[in-house]
């Protein structure tokens, strides 16, 4: 999925007459199957911004087109069906639940999908467990999961919808650095098989070789945007 992004911008109102500026008109284009990294600075809006992309946050003027669609146009029980049915989360600290298994947490966001669905999405999990490397820790709970384990569990849990397009705050910040190479790794191999776009917000700039488009933002502006074109892809 193709997504435009045009003079995006958001303020909290902290009181009557305080508004707090968190983007200041951010245009910028994502391709499909982009693997891509937001970057900046603390308060500099990263979160801000994956949240309106997420369709969980409305943005005070500008717009966000999926394809040709204007999703900020869209009324609420529209934007569910997006967020259920496009839309990947994957979070910095997992957000699994602690009394549920790492097979049943994985099947959450499908939970209430028709039977025939259910099925096709519990097949892909099979499939994104095995190759994640994580099959034989279905009926662990989370508490008995390393860190990375319980991330790579998130991974698979954004996936199995076949979204096509997934959001990552940070998803490594919580992670030790073999792990974050690894998670990186699996986060790009499966945007390619999937042919899903990835805006992972990060930190971390050792990170940034992996990504196929780098956009730097600053105070709620877009300060660059760097292609990393000798990048293998497959
Ligand atoms: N709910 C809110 N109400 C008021 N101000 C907010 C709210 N959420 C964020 N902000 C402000 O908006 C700006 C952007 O915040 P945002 O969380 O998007 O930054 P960030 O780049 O994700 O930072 P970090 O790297 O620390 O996660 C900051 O100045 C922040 O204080
Ligand atoms: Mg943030």
């Amino acid at each position: 999925m193709k997504i435009k992004i045009e003079n995006l911008q958001k303020s909290y109102k902290l009181s009557r007459r305080v508004n707090q500026a968190a983007l200041r008109g951010i245009t910028v284009e994502i391709d499909q199957g982009e693997f891509c990294a937001v970057i900046g600075p603390s308060g500099s809006g990263k979160t801000t911004l994956l949240n309106i992309l997420g369709c969980i946050d409305q943005p005070t003027t500008g717009r966000v087109y999926f394809d040709d669609c204007e999703v900020t146009a869209l009324p609420e029980r529209e934007l569910v069906r997006i967020r259920q049915s496009l839309i990947g989360y994957i979070f910095q600290f997992f957000n699994l639940i602690p009394t549920l298994t790492a097979f049943e947490n994985a099947q959450l966001p499908f939970w209430y999908a028709k039977r025939e669905e259910r099925e096709r999405y519990v097949k892909n999990l099979d499939r994104l467990f095995a190759e994640i490397g994580i099959s034989e820790l279905k009926k662990r709970y989370p508490g008995q999961l390393s860190g990375g384990q319980q991330q790579r569990v998130a991974i698979a849990r954004a996936l199995a919808h076949f979204p096509k397009l997934v959001l990552a705050d940070e998803p490594t910040g919580n992670l030790d650095s073999h792990n974050t190479g690894e998670i990186m790794a699996l986060m790009k191999r499966e945007s390619k098989k999937l042919g899903a776009s990835f805006i992972v917000a990060t930190h971390d700039l050792s990170l940034l070789e992996h990504f196929d488009k780098v956009i730097a933002i600053k105070d709620g502006m877009v300060e660059r945007v760097t292609l990393n074109k000798n990048d293998e892809t497959g």
